[in-house]
């Protein structure tokens, strides 16, 4: 469970979260919409412990973000809007992942696979190399290949060609659905099946949370 309560997050002074209450519950799958600068990244950063609240209390889990990270971050998979800057070949990435986390290669193999890139051509590459959508696809691999109880994708399919990105969602779909999973699209008709409440966030506030 994500418990969210009264959240705001400044940068300087401008308001990025304004008095943010929510709560994410397992067999949750949202939908984070609202427009750009609206306050989605910022929020699921603090849900991951990058920043530190200005206001209100997170827990996941029933743990701090910031005090106990690396065991929250054990059951979360995240892909990131951006594509981080990682220095290692494929292949060191990969080995560090399953020592790191305990997923499979031969997983990460075949979720990659099923959008359409044959990850092992590429194992001597640098991370850094790869296109944009080669990096996504490794990323969502890694990400779905990771049993966990928390998944949340920023965006993940920006990069993605169409049918990529249906393959995307036809992993997502083979996922377990009593853990929390969190996307954050512009595209709500790409995940209407897969969702059961839609939020809207505007200028750093919730402004709907529907259930469907
Ligand atoms: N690290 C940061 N330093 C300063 N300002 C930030 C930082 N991160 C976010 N902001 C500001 O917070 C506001 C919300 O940004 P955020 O990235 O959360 O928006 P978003 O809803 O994810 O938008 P998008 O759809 O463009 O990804 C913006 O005004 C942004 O400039
Ligand atoms: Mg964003």
């Amino acid at each position: 469970m994500i418990d969210i309560k009264n959240i705001t997050k400044k940068f300087g002074k401008n308001i990025s979260l304004n008095n943010v209450t929510t709560r994410f519950n397992g067999g949750d799958s949202i939908a984070l919409m609202g427009a750009n600068g609206a306050g989605k990244t910022t929020l699921i950063r603090m849900i991951l412990g990058y920043y530190h609240a200005n206001n209100g209390t997170i827990t996941v889990n029933g743990l701090d973000p910031i005090k106990e990270r690396v065991e929250i971050l054990k059951h979360v998979s995240f892909v990131p809007q951006l594509p981080p800057p990682i220095k290692l070949s494929v292949d060191e990435l990969l080995h560090f992942v399953q020592k790191s986390s305990c997923t499979s290669r031969e997983m990460i193999y075949h979720y990659v696979n099923e959008m359409s890139l044959d990850i092992k051509e590429h194992l001597h590459k640098s991370f850094f190399s790869l296109s944009g959508g080669m990096k996504q696809k490794l990323l969502i691999g890694i990400s779905a290949a990771k049993e966990s109880s928390i998944y949340i994708y920023d965006e993940p399919t920006a990069n993605l060609d169409p049918r990529a990105r249906e393959n995307f969602y036809k992993i997502l779909k083979e996922q377990s659905n009593s853990s929390i999973s969190l996307f954050v699209t512009h595209r709500i008709e790409e995940v209407k099946d897969l969702v059961n409440r839609e939020i809207y966030m505007d200028l750093g506030e919730i402004i709907s949370d529907v259930k469907l």
